[in-house]
C-alpha cells in the first residue's frame, strides 16, 4: 500500500482493543467509527453537535465524535455501545432500557445507553436531576425522557446490588362510579416529587383479562436496538454504493431558464448529474396516500420552476460525498428570479404572484389566488341557530409551523438485485404506497421495485412522504450502482414536511349553556405544494366541529399556497390545531358566562352513541360515512384528572393569588380516530413452524411506535403461546401483505383486526387437524392454550406436533394465513388532559409543573409502549405549544433550520408527564382497542393556554407562547 503524506498514524484504544490506524487526520471520528463498522454510532445532524446521537465515550466521557477530529485521539480510549453487552449478556443499563419502555425508535439509544453509563461510573447513586442532566446532550423525539430516566434510576440500583421490584404498571378495577376509586397516593403528585410514575391502569369491572394481550410484554426489537445492531437504513450499505447529493433552490420563487452541468459532469467521481432536462415530466403528489391520492398532483421529480428555498433542482450521484457536494457547486443555474409570497393571507389576496401557474396540474381550486382547495359543509341551519342563540362567541387562533425533527432524517438506498429488479431500502412510514407511486415517476413497473422498510428512527408523520425515493432510483437507473441519498439536517427543514400553518377562526352559539350552533372558518398554508392539503384540513374540520358535535356546524376552509416549504402529515393531523382553538374558545366563553368550565363542557361534549353530524360530508379527502361514538370515557377520564389534580381547590385558589409568582391549572378533552373509515386496509399473514413458533408478516410500519409488538402480542393471545413465539417481520413489498402504512392512527385498530382475523383463521385450522390427530369428531370441543392443543378427555397434542404433523405426515399442508381487515367506522380514543404551571407575571417567566393526560384508547394493549406514545405525544405537543415554529426571512430562507436554533426539550427541562389509562372495549376494534399515537397530542396546547390563563389572566390565542409573545402581554395587559 502506498503511503499517503496526508495521512498521519494514530494509536488509540478501541472498545478494548488498541489500535493503530493511518487516516485523514482532518476525517472525523463519527466517519472513521461508522467506516469500521460500528453502527450504533448514528448521525442526526450532519456534525453540527446539536443532537447528540454521535456520542460516545472518549476516556470514560460522553462526548460527540461527529466534533472529534482523528488528530486528536491519539492515545485515547474510545468507547461505543458495540463494547457492552451481548444479546446474550446485556449490561443492565440495555435491560433496564428494554424492560421499562424506554426505546421507541431507538435511534437514540446508543447515545442514551452510554451517556448513562458514564454518569454511572463516576456516580453509581444519581438523583433524578443528576440523571437529566447527564442526558440532556442527546436529544430524543419520541419519549418524552420519561422512561428513559426510569431506565437509567433502576439499571443504577442493580449495579449497586439493590432488589428492584418488578417494572409491572399498577391497575385498579372501578366500578359505576370511576370518582370512588383510590388512586394511588404518588400521583397526585402531592410532596413535589418529579420523579417518572408508571402509568396507571383503570380498568372496568367485568372486563376480561387476557394472558398476553394488557401485559407490559418486552418490545419485539428490544434487544437489537438496546445493542446498536446494524437495523437502520444507513447501517447496511452494498457494496459498490454511490452517494447522491441534491442540489436545491436558494430562491423561494424562480424559473430555471437554463442548467449548465458541464463541469459537473467531468469532475473525476461524478457518475450522473440530472436536472429536468434528463427526466420525462410525470405529474404527482409526494403524500403517501392510498390510490387515487387526493389532487392535485402539483410536482415533478424535477421541475423547471422552484417554488420555495430548498425546492429540488438537481441531483448528483458520485463516488464519495464530498464529491457530490462538489460537483452542485459546478452546477451553474439560470435562474428567472419571480416575486414570492410568504403569508398564506397574503398568498390569498388576489395581488400575489401566483405560484402554480403551469398547465398541467389538476385540481388546483383557484390556481390565480393560490387556492389549492375551498371546502364547504355544513349540517343543520347555522345562520338560524345563530340568530336564535343566546349569545354568540368568536375567537381568532394561530398555531405554528412545527418540524417533525425526528432523529434519523430522511434516508434511501436503492440498487439492482441479481434479477435486475430494484430494490428501494428507505425510511419510510409507506412501503406499499412508495412502490406503486414512484413507478410512473421512475418508469419501471411495480413488478420490478421492491420496497424494504428497515428500523426507522422516527417519522412521525414526516415519512410518510416520499421525498428521496424517486430522486434515489433515477440515480441507480442512470449508474446501475447502489445510490444513497440523505437529506442533511437543514434540508429536513428546507426540503422536509412541517404541520400546516393554520388560522382559525370560530364562531359558537350558545342558548341556555348549550352550544347550539357551531361554525370554524379556517385558512391552511400547505407552503409550495398542496400534498395532505385535502386531507389534513378536511380532518381539522371534521374533528374541530365532532368534539362539541353542534346540530348546526358549517366549516368554510381555504387551503392556501405560498413559498415556504410544504406542510404534510404530521401526528395530529389538523385535529390538533383544531381542538386547540375550540378548546380555549370553551374556556372565555365559560368565563364571561361565569360557569364551571367542565360542567359546560360536560353538557355539550360528544356522547356515547350520538351521531357526529360531519362524519359523512368530511371524511378524509371524500364522501365519509355516518358514524357514531360507540365508547367514551371522557366523563370517566375528566373525573379522574379531577381528582388527581386537585383542579377545583388550585383553580379557585390560584384565581386570586397574590404577588408576582401566580398558579394555573387547566385541562382539555379531547378526541381523535382510529383509522381512516372506509379506506385503510392492513393485512396479515400467520405461518406456523415446525417447532410450534409463528411467522407473524406485516405490512404495517413499526416508526418506534411499538406496533410491532402490540401485534405479536395479538396474535400470541389468539394462538395459546408467548410474544417469543412469534417471529415478527415487517415490511418488505414481495414478503408481507398489503397495509397502507403507518399513519392516521391505524396500525393498532386496522392492522390489529387483520392479525387478529387471520390468528383466529390460523388457530381453526390448527384445531381441525389436532382434531385427526386426537381422534376428536368436533374440532370446536377443543381448546388451545400454552402451546397445546387439549381434548374434553385431557388427551393433549403440542403445537410443535401439530407443526410436524401437518408439514410431514398427516394429510400435509401449511398451516398459514392471510387476512385483510378495514372499517367503515374510526372509532375514537377520547381522553382529558391536565396541566400545571407557574407563571411570573413580572419577569413572564413560566414553569410548566405537570402535565397529567388521562385517556381512553380502549383496550390497553400494552401499558408501557401505549404510556411512551402518550408521554413522547405530550412531549412534541408541548413544544407545539411553546416554542417550535419555523421562521423565515424576507428572501424565504429558514432562520431556525438546525437543532441549535430549532429548540427541542431535553432530557433536564421537560415536565413531570404523567399517564392514566380508562379502558374501554370497543366493540369493532381487536381485542377492543382504540388507538393512542395521535390523541397524545391533541390537548396539551388547550389545557396549557388555560392554565396560563388562570394564572395571569392573559389568553394566548397565538401559539407557540414564546418568551417575546408572553413580554409583549406582560406589556399591555394590566394584571392584577
Ligand atoms: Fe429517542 Fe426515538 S427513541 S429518538
Amino acid at each position: 500500500m502506498s503511503h499517503n503524506i496526508n495521512k498521519i498514524e494514530t494509536i488509540f484504544t478501541l472498545n478494548g482493543i488498541e489500535r493503530k490506524v493511518e487516516v485523514n487526520p482532518d476525517e472525523t471520528l463519527l466517519f472513521f467509527l461508522r467506516e469500521d463498522g460500528l453502527m450504533s454510532v448514528k448521525s442526526g445532524c450532519g456534525g453540527q453537535g446539536d443532537c447528540g446521537m454521535c456520542t460516545i465515550l472518549m476516556n470514560n466521557k460522553p462526548v460527540q465524535s461527529c466534533l472529534i477530529k482523528m488528530s486528536a485521539i491519539n492515545g485515547k480510549s474510545i468507547e461505543t455501545l458495540e463494547s457492552m453487552g451481548t444479546a446474550d449478556n446485556l449490561h443492565p443499563l440495555q435491560a433496564a432500557f428494554i424492560e421499562t419502555g424506554a426505546i421507541q425508535c431507538g435511534f437514540c439509544t446508543p447515545a442514551q445507553i452510554l451517556s448513562a453509563k458514564s454518569l454511572i461510573q463516576k456516580n453509581s447513586n444519581p438523583s433524578e436531576s443528576d440523571i437529566r442532566k447527564a442526558l440532556s446532550g442527546v436529544l430524543c423525539r419520541c419519549t418524552g425522557y420519561v422512561r428513559i430516566v426510569d431506565a437509567v434510576t433502576r439499571a443504577s440500583a442493580v449495579m449497586r446490588g439493590e432488589d428492584i421490584p418488578p417494572y409491572t404498571p399498577p391497575e385498579i378495577k372501578f366500578g359505576k362510579n370511576i370518582g370512588e376509586i383510590e388512586i394511588p397516593e404518588a400521583y397526585y403528585r402531592k410532596d413535589g416529587n418529579k420523579s417518572p410514575l408508571l402509568p396507571l391502569v383503570l380498568t372496568p369491572n367485568g372486563m376480561t383479562q387476557l394472558s398476553e394481550v394488557g401485559k407490559s410484554v418486552k418490545k419485539v426489537d428490544g434487544v437489537k436496538l438496546a445493542i446498536g445492531k446494524p437495523v437502520f437504513t444507513d447501517d447496511v450499505q452494498p457494496s459498490g454504493m454511490l452517494y447522491g447529493a441534491l442540489l436545491t433552490s436558494p430562491y423561494a420563487h424562480a424559473i430555471i431558464k437554463d442548467i449548465d452541468v458541464s463541469k459537473a459532469k467531468i469532475l473525476p467521481g461524478v457518475h450522473a448529474v440530472i436536472t429536468h432536462k434528463d427526466l420525462p415530466r410525470v405529474k404527482y403528489a409526494t403524500g403517501g396516500q392510498s390510490f387515487p391520492q387526493p389532487l392535485p398532483h402539483d410536482q415533478a421529480s424535477l421541475d423547471i420552476k422552484v417554488r420555495h428555498v430548498g425546492d429540488r433542482v438537481a441531483i448528483v450521484a458520485a463516488e464519495t460525498q464530498e464529491i457530490a457536494e462538489k460537483a452542485l457547486q459546478l452546477i451553474t443555474v439560470d435562474y428567472e428570479i419571480l416575486p414570492h409570497v410568504l403569508d398564506c393571507e397574503l398568498a390569498m389576496s388576489g395581488n400575489a404572484p401566483v405560484i402554480h401557474d403551469e398547465e398541467d396540474t389538476e385540481g388546483i381550486y383557484d390556481a390565480s389566488r393560490n387556492i389549492v382547495h375551498h371546502l364547504e359543509a355544513e349540517v343543520g341551519e347555522p345562520d338560524k341557530a345563530f340568530k336564535e342563540a343566546d349569545n354568540v362567541y368568536e375567537g381568532e387562533y394561530r398555531t405554528p409551523k412545527q418540524q417533525h425533527a425526528q432523529m434519523e432524517p430522511h434516508v434511501c438506498i436503492t440498487y439492482f438485485d441479481e434479477d435486475n429488479r430494484l430494490v428501494v431500502r428507505t425510511s419510510t412510514q409507506v412501503p406499499f404506497h412508495v412502490r406503486r407511486i414512484i413507478s410512473p415517476l421512475i418508469g419501471l413497473p411495480i413488478k420490478q421495485i421492491r420496497v424494504i422498510k428497515p428500523r426507522i428512527g422516527g417519522g412521525f408523520g414526516g415519512k410518510q412522504e416520499i421525498l428521496l425515493e424517486d430522486l434515489c432510483s433515477h440515480l441507480t437507473i442512470a449508474t446501475g450502482r447502489p445510490v444513497k441519498m440523505e437529506y442533511t439536517r437543514s434540508q429536513e427543514f428546507t426540503s422536509g414536511r412541517s404541520r400546516h400553518r393554520q388560522i382559525i377562526r370560530y364562531k359558537l352559539g350558545v342558548k341556555n349553556e348549550q352550544i347550539t350552533a357551531a361554525e370554524l372558518r379556517l385558512i391552511g398554508d400547505t407552503g409550495a405544494y398542496g400534498t395532505h392539503a385535502l386531507t389534513v384540513n378536511m380532518v381539522g374540520g371534521f374533528k374541530g366541529l365532532t368534539l362539541y358535535n353542534a346540530p348546526n356546524s358549517r366549516f368554510i376552509c381555504d387551503v392556501v399556497y405560498t413559498n415556504t416549504p410544504p406542510a404534510g402529515a404530521y401526528r395530529g393531523y389538523g385535529a390538533m390545531q383544531e381542538q386547540f382553538a375550540v378548546e380555549v374558545l370553551i374556556e372565555e366563553i365559560a368565563e364571561q358566562l361565569e360557569l364551571d368550565v367542565v360542567k359546560f363542557k360536560k353538557k355539550n361534549w360528544l356522547k356515547l352513541g350520538e351521531l357526529m353530524h360531519l362524519a359523512r360530508k368530511l371524511g378524509e379527502g371524500r364522501e365519509g360515512y355516518d358514524q357514531s361514538m360507540e365508547t367514551t370515557a371522557i366523563d370517566e377520564c375528566v373525573t379522574v384528572g379531577l381528582k388527581a389534580t386537585d383542579y377545583y381547590n388550585k383553580r379557585k385558589a390560584y384565581s386570586n393569588e397574590p404577588g408576582d409568582i401566580r398558579h394555573g391549572i387547566g385541562m382539555s378533552i379531547m378526541i381523535h380516530g382510529s383509522g381512516i373509515a372506509g379506506l385503510d386496509m392492513g393485512a396479515a399473514t400467520i405461518k406456523l413452524n415446525d417447532d410450534g413458533s409463528f411467522n407473524l408478516l406485516i405490512g404495517a410500519t413499526d416508526l418506534g411506535t411499538g406496533s410491532d409488538t402490540i401485534l405479536a402480542q395479538m396474535a400470541a393471545e389468539k394462538l395459546g403461546v408467548k410474544v417469543e413465539d412469534i417471529i415478527v417481520y415487517s415490511s418488505d413489498t414481495d414478503f408481507t401483505p398489503f397495509d397502507k402504512g403507518a399513519y392516521a392512527s391505524s396500525t393498532t385498530y386496522i392492522s390489529g383486526g387483520a392479525v387478529v382475523k387471520a390468528a383466529d383463521k390460523v388457530k381453526e385450522m390448527i384445531l381441525i387437524h389436532a382434531a385427526k390427530m386426537l381422534r376428536v369428531k368436533n374440532y370446536q370441543d377443543l381448546l388451545l392454550e400454552n402451546k397445546l392443543v387439549k381434548a374434553p378427555d385431557g388427551k393433549s397434542v403440542s403445537l410443535k406436533d401439530v407443526a410436524l404433523s401437518s408439514l410431514h405426515q398427516l394429510d400435509q399442508h401449511q398451516i398459514m394465513a392471510t387476512e385483510s381487515n378495514m372499517s367503515y367506522v374510526s372509532p375514537p380514543p377520547t381522553g382529558a388532559q391536565f396541566a400545571e404551571v407557574t407563571f411570573n407575571i413580572k419577569t413572564g417567566e413560566m414553569q410548566i409543573d405537570r402535565l397529567l393526560m388521562i385517556v381512553d384508547c380502549g383496550r390497553v394493549i400494552n401499558p408501557l409502549t401505549a404510556a411512551g406514545q402518550a408521554e413522547g405525544g405530550m412531549a412534541q405537543a408541548l413544544g407545539f405549544t411553546m416554542f417550535e415554529d419555523t421562521y423565515f426571512d424576507e428572501s424565504g430562507h429558514i432562520t431556525n433550520d438546525q437543532f441549535g436554533t430549532y429548540r427541542l426539550y431535553k432530557a433536564d427541562d421537560v415536565p413531570p408527564m404523567d399517564v392514566i389509562f380508562v379502558q374501554t372495549n370497543e366493540p369493532t376494534g381487536p381485542y377492543g382497542a382504540k388507538s393512542i399515537a395521535e390523541i397524545s397530542v391533541d390537548g396539551v396546547a388547550p389545557a396549557l393556554v388555560n392554565a396560563v390563563h388562570n394564572a395571569s389572566g392573559i389568553w394566548f390565542r397565538d401559539l407557540p407562547i414564546t418568551q417575546e409573545k408572553i413580554i409583549k402581554e406582560l406589556q399591555t395587559t394590566k394584571l392584577q
